[in-house]
């Protein structure tokens, strides 16, 4: 037997028990006669003690383990005279009877500890010491609670998990695929899936009603901190149901985690926002509504005084900081620095105190009047101490998503975007499409698969841009953490979509057709969501980045630094899969 107990489990209780442990060495101090170990595995630190009066040949031994050593100790648990309050374990300690190096260890290349002095790359390369530190598993442990309540809840609700194909078809909507040669089948390729949707939907028309999958998803796009190229999904499908079914079951689910896993009682129901009013008021399809600070449109207040880039602008919209009319002039040059970068690109900001006796101070007071000031001020509800800015541009859409940069920025520096509280909402009523520059098409804004809300039906023909979806995403803290929809399940409605889409008849069918006929032979009304599981977990841990709640992520390259993927081919495993590589400049 190699252990009795973890590292993480003796109390006082428990003194005068002999005990063996088995774990790894986080470190080892020698004091006098004395020689203390902490003994770490993932349950937690116990304090080894080694007395040269007790055992002699035994210390000596000690003194010479390093640190991550695996070792096996055999003791007497015996009640520490300096306690340490801060460990669960701290009230005690094994006096050492018996100590055996089951492995030994080279010295790490970081310190294996909460705050380790590893940098990220380092940490990569070795994440497998990396998920040794306490707050890497932490969050693995968290993950695995997490599809635990996920899978208790769904089954509590009658769904059925349902394992779909990795090896699937490529299809052109969304992102880029990740593709896999097939040997058997020279020159043709398989897709790894983005999502299982068109699967699922079959599943409904099997007949299975209510479908959920724990699923990997891969998409060939661009990362950032919310994004990695395989990723989780908690993929679920209902039939007969309408949007509100689902947005019930799965608030439901959310209701579900927050209390389980955060201790958060959710009571009123999430907030539902149509699309409209998201862009409108916080310039983005996911606001972070955490904090106010809703933007106002000025256009009729500022254009006609003669300050020519509001004059010219399609949008002029302001913010109203509270409290932040103190920002120095450093500040507010370190927020114009901000709008402008180029993942900004704003071309500059006008600000306006709100003065203690009501006045308004602005950096463009030589075009306006302290009445129009005023009014513009009181417009936006801003109090004496309160800070304003605005943006402009000839643009609508994209001035308000720099004003949405500008906002989260300035919610950041107040101290507003507090990483321990939470607020859900649902954003609906999509469009259904939207228009792509560089495809010079509609493209779908959420699936080709999603229904039109009934009434829009006719715009179809005629404005399918003012088309409105049966679509809805959950959004907390400005993150999309899951997006569904109610499906087409009429071929004739899908054939239609795909020609709005720029499909021929023939390629959709091509793509599509499996989808199509499977409608024909009794598909019935159905829609569903899915969650991104890596978005919760971080989410409830507190974290900027999803790569932390994930074992092995990829770095922002989309590379495994670890296993050194992707890698070439050997010519040999080339000939096999008939494939030539011949790499573009
Ligand atoms: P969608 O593309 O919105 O919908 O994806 C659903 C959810 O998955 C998460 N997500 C990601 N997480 C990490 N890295 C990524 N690259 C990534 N991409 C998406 C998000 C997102 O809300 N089949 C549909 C769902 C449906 O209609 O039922 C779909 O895939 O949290």
């Amino acid at each position: 037997m190699y252990r009795t107990n973890t590292c993480g489990e003796l109390r006082l209780a428990d003194a005068g028990k002999t005990v063996t442990l088995a774990g790894w060495v986080q470190k080892a101090r020698k004091m006098g006669g004395m020689t203390f170990v902490d003994i770490r595995d993932r349950y937690g630190i116990t304090q080894v003690v080694f007395n040269i009066e007790h055992d002699a040949a035994l210390t000596e031994a000690a003194n010479h383990l390093g640190r991550e050593f695996v070792i096996r100790v055999t003791g007497k648990v015996s009640e520490r005279t300096s306690k340490n309050p801060s460990m669960p374990t701290g009230d005690i300690e094994i006096i050492a009877d018996e100590l055996e190096v089951l492995n030994p260890s080279e010295v790490p290349p970081f310190t294996i500890e909460d705050e380790s002095d590893g940098g990220d790359d380092l940490r990569m390369r070795y994440r497998y010491l990396d998920l040794r530190r306490n707050p890497v598993r932490r969050n693995l442990e968290l993950r695995h609670r997490m599809t635990m309540e996920v899978r208790r809840y769904l089954d509590s609700k009658g769904f059925l998990e349902i394992e779909t194909p990795m090896l699937v078809g490529s299809t052109p909507e969304g992102a880029r695929d990740f593709v896999v040669p097939s040997r058997m089948n020279p020159g043709q390729f398989y897709a790894l899936p983005q999502s299982p949707q068109t699967l699922k939907q079959l599943l409904m028309v099997s007949g299975m009603d209510r479908y959920f999958q724990i699923v990997k998803c891969f998409r060939d796009e661009d990362l950032r901190a919310d994004r990695q190229p395989e990723f989780t999904q908690i993929d679920c499908e209902m039939s007969f149901i309408e949007q509100d079914d689902v947005i019930e079951l799965f608030e439901g689910m959310a209701k579900h985690l927050f209390k389980e896993i955060r201790g958060v009682e959710l009571t009123e129901p999430f907030i539902r926002m149509p699309w409209a009013d998201a862009m409108k008021y916080y310039g983005s399809d996911k606001p972070d509504i955490r904090f106010d600070m809703k933007f106002v449109e000025l256009m009729d207040i500022m254009k006609g005084h003669g300050f020519g880039v509001f004059d010219s602008a399609e949008y002029i919209g302001g913010i109203c900081a509270p409290g932040a009319a103190s920002y120095t002039r450093k500040q507010l040059d370190e927020l114009t620095d901000f709008v402008k970068r180029p993942q900004i690109g704003a071309k500059g900001m006008v600000y306006a105190r709100v003065e203690a006796d009501g006045n308004v101070k602005s950096s463009v007071d030589k075009f306006y009047s302290q009445d129009v000031l005023r009014r513009m001020a009181e417009e936006m509800n801003a109090k004496p101490g309160d800070l304003i800015l605005i943006l402009s541009g000839d643009d609508a859409m994209r001035t308000r998503k720099q004003l949405c940069e500008l906002r989260l920025e300035m919610g950041r520096r107040l101290g507003l975007r507090d990483k321990n509280k939470f607020a859900c909402l649902w954003v609906v009523d999509f469009p259904m499409f939207e228009w792509s520059d560089e495809e010079q098409r509609l493209m779908a804004m959420h699936h080709p698969f999603t229904h039109p809300k009934e009434e829009d039906i006719p715009m179809l023909d005629t404005d399918p841009a003012a088309v409105r979806a049966d679509a809805y995403d959950m959004v907390i803290n400005g993150v999309e953490v899951g997006g569904g929809s109610i499906r087409i399940h009429n071929s004739e409605l899908q054939a239609k979509m795909f020609e709005i889409l720029g499909f021929t008849p023939e390629k959709a069918q091509e793509q599509f057709g499996f989808l199509m006929n499977a409608f024909k032979y009794g598909a019935p009304p159905h829609g569903g969501l899915a969650y991104g599981l890596d978005r919760w977990v971080s989410l409830f841990a507190g974290l900027d980045s999803i790569r932390d709640c994930i074992a092995f992520p990829k770095n922002n390259s989309g590379r495994d630094v670890m296993l050194d993927a992707p890698a070439a081919l050997d010519a040999k495993q080339l000939d096999e899969l008939n494939l030539v590589v011949d790499i573009k400049e």
